[in-house]
């Protein structure tokens, strides 16, 4: 247990005493010592007592003796903790004895299906797709790895009117000449190429427009070559995710065509319900509180005027599959804002078919842009927008050519292999890191900086650890998952403590980030963590110290290692042993 709460445990006893009911004692990280309780002050005017008194009320009343060494009253009423090196040193000796770092597998396994990514088929991947790809990669590791059962879907854009146009303009290139151009990555010319013809040439848009109903209507030619399309894209996509190092694969597909058939039954069942409702020639469901600027109520279109199906009905089918037939209790969309709106309604109307009942519950996980150095939308030099795959190489060149800078000897294969961590590491880093609702700003100085909240600041903590360990010439136990198990811990110095206190917090934040799935909080703890180590790296000698002090100190480097793996990990960011 973190210590925050065990801290809060022992104090709540006392202060529902003198409270006469129960009281959060608001426990917290303190300058002026380890932890302080601000409760007091929040209950003085209740009591119609002074805040210090209450505060010393508490202190005499909780069961402190074997957690704190000192408990002070201070200032105009706060409780200042400072934990004794026995109860810390206990704490980080048995974190390092489990090989879950103390982070327990949940006791209540859920099915959460996990929606990112989702590009769109013939179109190029964009920067908005590499957030959904970073943060949903992130939130599939970091549930898994609590024990729950996560299903990937990737809700590729594959159905809907441009697939006309698009086999078409497949056709007229030739297949052997369009696969050629889509495997190369080349989607947005394909797309753009395609839809040129389609504004300019009124015997192509015709034959579009049959396209799409030989499509619908299930014709087998038409499927082939829509396929053909879906398949070249598809592999085309994991190409990158093999770049991006992220876990989706080509079985995590659930594009929005395999929901084609569940389409008409689930607005069926809409119907069934009572919940459609004509507008304008088209089916909607009016969730209640779905307003737009004028005041008017805002519908959610299930069915079109021409009879189609859009992205509305087929959000509605898959939530509805994914609650029904998978069993799914947590559904994550991991999307941009701008589908705020969207999700919301889509929610609502699940909510009132009844296929979203406590305690499943869909989330979307919405975030931000991604802005150029200008501060406005990044684009590419020649201003349209910036293909995923370019950021990338660019990212992987930029992290290569600095490793070998810093490090000479490393050979052409080692300084890749780094390189390629670094700089994917330095890309996901920089958009987790920050809260996710906000834009962030694309800065390769800063992202690739050794200093500062950055992957490669980390990275380098990491491999500082792995070096000590390397020269202690004992076994260099890269993937030992205890820590010298029989060791005894001791905390003399106070950047030992300093460093315990950060170590023992791990379980704590991954909890919360589960929770809230904001994993700035987990970057902002490894970075605490890594400026806490090196700090006890250069006060407190660690392989030139004698017997149990060394043996104590390299528990404390081994642990560290093994978080940042960890915490690292879960994010999607690898921790190359030489940097
Ligand atoms: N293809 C969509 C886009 O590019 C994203 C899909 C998100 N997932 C969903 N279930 N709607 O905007």
């Amino acid at each position: 247990m973190d210590l925050e709460r065990l801290l809060a445990d022992r104090l709540a006893p006392a202060f529902a005493a003198v409270a006469g009911g129960p009281v959060d004692p608001a426990v917290r990280r303190s300058q002026h010592a380890d932890f302080q309780s601000d409760a007091a002050l929040g209950l003085a005017r209740r009591l119609g007592r002074p805040p210090r008194e209450i505060a010393a009320e508490v202190r005499e009343r909780a069961a402190l003796a074997d957690l704190c060494a000192a408990v002070e009253v201070s200032g105009p009423g706060f409780l200042n903790l400072t934990v004794s090196g026995q109860a810390l040193g206990g704490l980080v000796s048995a974190m390092a004895a489990d090989p879950r770092l103390g982070v327990p597998a949940v006791a209540g396994p859920e099915t959460v299906v996990v929606d990112y990514s989702g590009p769109n088929v013939a179109k190029e991947m964009h920067v908005g797709h590499l957030r959904s790809t970073v943060i949903g990669d992130a939130a599939a590791r970091t549930l898994e790895w609590l024990g729950h059962r996560v299903l990937r879907a990737n809700h590729l854009g594959d159905w809907g009117t441009p697939f006309g146009m698009l086999i078409e303009h497949l056709l007229d290139l030739g297949e052997a000449g369009a696969a050629q151009e889509l495997s190369m990555g080349d989607l947005d010319g394909f797309y753009k190429a395609a839809r040129a013809k389609f504004d300019d040439d009124e015997a192509f848009r015709e034959r579009s427009r049959r396209r799409v109903v030989a499509l619908q209507g299930g014709d087998p030619a038409t499927l082939r070559l829509w396929r053909l399309l879906v398949t070249q894209s598809e592999s085309y996509f994991l190409t990158v995710y093999d770049l991006l190092d992220v876990t989706l694969t080509g079985d995590d597909f659930r594009g929005e065509s395999s929901y084609h058939d569940q389409l008409a039954p689930t607005v069926e069942e809409l119907d069934r319900l009572g919940l459609l409702r004509r507008s304008d020639g088209a089916d909607c469901v009016f969730p209640p509180g779905s307003v737009g600027r004028d005041g008017e109520p805002l519908p959610l279109i299930v069915r079109k005027s021409d009879g189609g199906y859009g992205y509305p009905a087929t959000d509605l089918a898959a939530l509805r599959h994914r609650t029904g037939a998978l069993g799914a209790t947590r559904l994550l969309y991991v999307v941009g804002l701008p589908q705020r709106r969207h999700f919301e309604m889509v929610f609502a109307v699940g909510a009132l078919a009844g296929w979203l009942a406590a305690p499943v519950r869909a989330e979307h996980v919405g975030f931000g842009s991604i802005l150029g150095p200008d501060g406005r939308m990044l684009r590419s030099r020649a201003g349209g927008s910036v293909k995923l795959v370019e950021l990338l190489t660019e990212a992987v060149q930029r992290a290569t050519a600095l490793a070998r800078e810093r490090n000479p000897e490393l050979s052409e294969a080692e300084a890749a292999e780094v390189g390629r961590a670094v700089g994917v590491g330095a890309i996901k880093y920089a958009d987790l890191s920050g809260d996710r609702h906000k834009d962030y700003v694309l800065d390769w100085e800063r992202m690739l900086s050794l200093d500062g909240n950055t992957a490669p600041y980390l990275q380098y903590a990491y491999s500082r650890v792995r070096s000590i360990f390397r020269r202690a010439g004992a076994a260099a136990r890269p993937d030992a998952d205890v820590s010298r198990p029989d060791a005894e811990v001791s905390l003399a110095e106070p950047a030992e403590r300093a460093l315990a206190i950060e170590l023992v917090d791990f379980a704590a934040v991954v909890e919360e980030v589960a929770d809230g799935l904001e994993f700035h909080r987990l970057t902002a703890y490894l970075h605490r963590l890594a400026v806490a180590f090196n700090a006890f790296y250069e006060r407190c000698p660690v392989l030139r110290a004698d017997g149990p002090v060394r043996e104590s100190r390299l528990v404390l480097c081994e642990l560290t290692g093994r978080v940042l793996r960890q915490g690292l990990d879960l994010l999607g960011i690898r921790t190359p042993e030489r940097l």
